[in-house]
């Protein structure tokens, strides 16, 4: 048996934990955060996440190997293997602000491991780190007293929000990045053991070190880089009357392309995304790489211009003004089945919408909380609302900013009833049966085709 702690119990630690304690029954696995009001929730039935699939994995091994603790130093001294997965946000402050990672909890984490350490260890970087990180954390973590042995191993997580229960159960791949000394194949090999109890071998990778910490990098600058490529079309198809959808499919049926991840959108969202291409165009620029770090830093610029390029699509259809007209935004989260909002583009949209003086209102089945919180500011220009027919009622346009599901269940004879008129949707996941819309009466707009207007 082996002790398997997590430092940081978030989107990634938790879940990933869950899915070790279930899956490695004999071994027990620690949970440990600094917020005491989050272990508490990750102890309840009303986890501090949502996750369809989550709440039932966490019940099968909670308190059996499976604990969530406040107490970081004694989970140290007990663990064999430690993750961490602290949060590692984007610089706000100082040299890099606004693209490097921040990385004062990585390093006040290593150090509370070295501090409290009696035995050897393997540190897992669970977070996802610029390149090279692994090597300030084994300084760190070495120097001075030299009796304990650890050895730091990159285990990137590929997980995304939504699916996080299935990807973790079955996922493409595990990365395990390790130093190609005796102690590091060890420490992979101790790794690998414990995914090997429900990944198949082929899909274990090992790798350097550094390899793997730019395998993370690299994997969310690619997804999000195809995301930015078709939404650049979808300006063009609108302009074209080439249809974005249909582009779509006849590019991803080349085998060398591939289907997924080419849904033209308002905007990629997410904690991830534009965090980690902010992070290798800092890496590139650190180290001379200009013309790399632009092409990178594009795929941001892109997806900001297609975020701003919805709002300004809605202001031209509805007569060059939005002022104190009431638009429903439909759906704050950054995508469906997830309360996150972190970088989720209703956030711009709606910041864009309230500078135009529009009576934004706001509904989501999950992410209202969040949505609040993220548009504090803006008072009670913004108003909330959980039940979707309610916000669509006497709404000149509805914004669809969020795949949801039940969206597309809704009766839109009953809402277009309630809305002034012309009512308007703009759809930013094209998600809903335009024609379908267009018959019962709505102007409808989505992204990259040709709007169904009756004007
Ligand atoms: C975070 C990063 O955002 C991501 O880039 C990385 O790959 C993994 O870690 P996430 O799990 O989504 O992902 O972060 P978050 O939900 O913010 O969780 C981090 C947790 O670490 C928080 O619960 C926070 O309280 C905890 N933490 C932070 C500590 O326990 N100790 C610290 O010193 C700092
Ligand atoms: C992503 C990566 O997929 C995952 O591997 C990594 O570990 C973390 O970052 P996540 O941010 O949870 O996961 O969600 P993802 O499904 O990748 O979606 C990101 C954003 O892109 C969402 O806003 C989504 O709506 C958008 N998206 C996705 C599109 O606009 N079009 C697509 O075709 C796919």
């Amino acid at each position: 048996m082996k002790t398997i702690l997590c430092i940081g119990a978030g989107y990634v630690g938790g879940p990933t934990m869950a899915m070790i304690a279930r899956k490695c029954p004999n071994h027990r696995v620690v949970v440990v955060d600094i917020d005491a009001a989050r272990i508490k929730a990750w102890q309840s039935d009303r986890l501090p996440i949502y996750e369809p699939g989550l709440q039932e994995l966490v019940q099968k091994s909670l308190n059996k190997n499976l604990f969530f603790s406040t107490d970081v130093a004694q989970g140290i001294r007990e663990a064999d293997i430690i993750f961490v997965s602290v949060n590692t946000p984007t610089k706000t402050f100082g040299q890099g602000a606004g693209r490097a990672a921040d990385l004062q909890y990585w390093e006040k984490t290593a150090r509370e491991i070295k501090a409290n350490s009696t035995s050897d260890k393997i540190v897992v970087e669970k977070s996802t780190l610029p390149v090279r990180t692994a090597e300030a954390m084994e300084r760190i973590l070495h120097s001075g007293n030299k009796t304990v042995h650890f050895e730091v191993l990159s285990n990137p997580e590929f997980l995304a929000e939504g699916t996080a229960v299935k990807d973790l159960e079955n996922p493409d791949r595990v990365l395990i990045g390790g130093h190609a000394t005796e102690s590091g194949r060890r420490a992979q090999a101790a790794l690998a053991e414990v995914y090997a109890h429900w990944v198949p071998q082929d899909r274990i990778l090992t790798t350097s070190v550094w390899s793997s910490e730019l395998s993370k990098l690299a994997a969310n600058a690619f997804l999000a880089q195809r995301i930015s490529s078709i939404n650049s079309l979808s300006a063009l198809c609108e302009r074209t009357e080439a249809d974005v959808t249909e582009v779509a499919r006849a590019i991803g049926m080349d085998a060398r392309i591939g289907a997924r991840f080419l849904n033209a959108s308002v905007g990629f969202g997410g904690s991830c995304f534009k965090k980690d291409i902010l992070n290798l165009v800092y890496l590139c620029q650190h180290y001379g790489l200009a013309e790399v770090a632009a092409y990178w830093e594009q795929v941001v610029t892109m997806n900001e211009y297609q975020e701003d390029r919805f709002v300004r699509n809605m202001i031209a259809a509805m007569f060059n003004t939005v002022a104190g007209k009431r638009i429903a935004v439909f759906g704050f989260a950054f995508k469906a089945d997830t309360g996150d909002t972190r970088e989720s583009p209703a956030i711009r949209v709606c910041r864009f919408l309230a500078d135009e003086r529009a009576a934004v209102v706001v509904t989501d089945p999950e992410a209202l909380g969040n949505a609040k919180k993220d548009l504090a500011d803006l008072g009670d220009k913004i108003s909330y609302e959980p039940d979707p027919y309610k916000a669509a009622a006497g709404a000149h346009a509805l914004a669809i900013t969020t795949d949801w599901d039940e969206y597309k269940a809704l009766d839109f004879r009953k809402i277009y009833t309630s809305m002034v008129k012309p009512a308007f949707i703009f759809d930013g996941r094209n998600c809903l049966n335009h024609q379908e819309l267009f018959e019962i009466g709505f102007s409808v707009h989505p992204i990259g085709k040709v709007p169904l207007s009756h004007l």
